[in-house]
């Protein structure tokens, strides 16, 4: 068993990292504030190749290995989550379903500019009446001539806000959806095609999550991705993939969480010592750094597999529900070390903890990971 980085993903890793402090540690709190997506780091970063790691390179992409891919959403969320979650989601579940089921003319219109960034992707499941269970959309793609009349109300859809791409769910047999479901290209400005209002949310604030709405939206023909009917497996299938990013992310919240623990138990002065002297807070950094560095091993386990081929449902699965719970339970216990600080907003702390919580929530909440994750060891009991 070989845990080691190739060179170039050492590089890689260290060439991000400074991105991340230079570039957006100065930023974080200031875009939180504000609830504003950061076009001018965005650009930065798209010309790093950071929207085309998921792109082939004949398209414009990057195409960086999973352990890589990894790295780069760790280092980011480790300073900014808001911004791993763009990158997760653009890169995951609206480049990489377009890269694996578009066909060429597909491809050739839309990865080019998703994989500079000059254009921002987006993944449209969810309804209010479809969460969990994704299979009970109403949204509906009725075939009219070279068209699908689309109609459709998704809601929680991160970048939505400043999206141009976007992979929409929808049926094209509103009597029975199962068979119907399907997925669509979908560019904004398209008439009938409206951006709806900024969810209030908790956490992520500089990530513009919004609702989405067609209204007799017409699609032509050709920007049905995959054959009607192939619509769940497509989301399921970038589904799994981004849950490795979700993973990803949630490690490097984590991580950034203990980072300034470790900061304020070093600086902070309690009964005449360092915090950092004290047993008890000792005891919670050392449980943060070994959570830490064991949902780092299962997420980079996860990458390894998918670079591997097979199936990845349950690993990412796997990884991305203990990463989630433990970027939550790091960041309650770094507000505890840094005590009435750590509720404030004046402490970075405060923002990692708000930001962990949606991890455990968006691209499928825990208790569906382990629904994933039962199935395929009841599956695998059975063989
Ligand atoms: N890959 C490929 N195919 C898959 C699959 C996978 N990982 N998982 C299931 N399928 C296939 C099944 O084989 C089955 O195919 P057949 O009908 O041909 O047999 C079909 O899909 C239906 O599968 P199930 O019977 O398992 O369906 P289910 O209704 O029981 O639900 C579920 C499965 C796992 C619970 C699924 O509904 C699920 O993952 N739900 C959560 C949805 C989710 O993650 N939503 C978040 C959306 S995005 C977001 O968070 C915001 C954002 O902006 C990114």
């Amino acid at each position: 068993m070989d845990f080691s980085l190739s060179l170039k993903q050492k590089q890689i890793r260290q060439m991000v990292r400074e991105f991340a402090k230079t570039e957006l540690a100065p930023l974080a709190k200031e875009i939180d504030e504000e609830g504003r997506f950061p076009w001018e780091v965005v650009e930065k970063m798209g010309r790093l190749n950071f929207f085309g790691m998921q792109a082939p390179r004949q398209y414009g992409g990057a195409e960086t290995d999973s352990i890589s891919y990894c790295l780069v959403i760790e280092e980011i969320s480790r300073v900014c989550a808001a911004m791993g979650l763009t990158l997760s989601v653009h890169n995951s579940v609206a480049v990489y379903p377009i890269s694996q089921f578009g066909t060429d003319e597909q491809k050739t219109k839309y990865l080019p500019p998703l994989a500079s960034g000059e254009k921002i992707g987006a993944f449209c499941l969810t309804e209010p009446n479809a969460g969990s269970d994704a299979l009970s959309i109403e949204s509906t793609a009725i075939p009219e001539g070279e068209h699908y009349l689309i109609n459709a109300n998704k809601i929680f859809v991160t970048n939505g806000g400043v999206a141009d791409t976007l992979i929409l769910f929808a049926s094209v047999f509103p009597g029975n959806v199962k068979k119907g479901f399907s997925a669509f290209l979908v560019e904004r400005g398209t008439p009938g095609f409206e951006v709806g209002l900024l969810e209030n949310n908790c956490g992520m604030r500089a990530n513009p999550v919004c609702s989405i709405i067609l209204t007799d939206c017409r699609v032509p023909k050709s920007n049905l991705l995959g054959k009607e009917g192939d619509g769940f497996k497509i989301a399921m299938t970038a589904l799994d993939t981004g849950r490795i990013g979700i993973a990803a992310q949630a490690v490097g919240i984590g991580q950034g969480a203990l980072d300034v623990s470790l900061n304020y138990a070093k600086e902070r002065v309690q009964f005449g010592v360092p915090l950092s002297r004290h047993q008890a807070i000792q005891v919670m950094l050392a449980d943060m750094g070994t959570m830490v560095e064991a949902a780092r091993l299962l997420t980079l386990q996860a990458a390894y597999l998918r670079d591997q081929g097979g199936d990845l449902s349950c690993s990412s699965a796997m990884a991305k529900l203990f990463a989630s719970e433990m970027a939550s339970k790091v960041a309650t216990m770094g507000v505890q070390i840094h005590g009435g600080y750590g509720y404030s907003k004046d402490y970075p702390i405060e923002r990692y903890f708000r930001d962990a919580r949606a991890t455990e929530i968006y691209e499928g909440t825990s208790e569906i990971q382990r629904i994933v994750i039962a199935r395929e060891l009841l599956k695998r009991e059975e063989a």
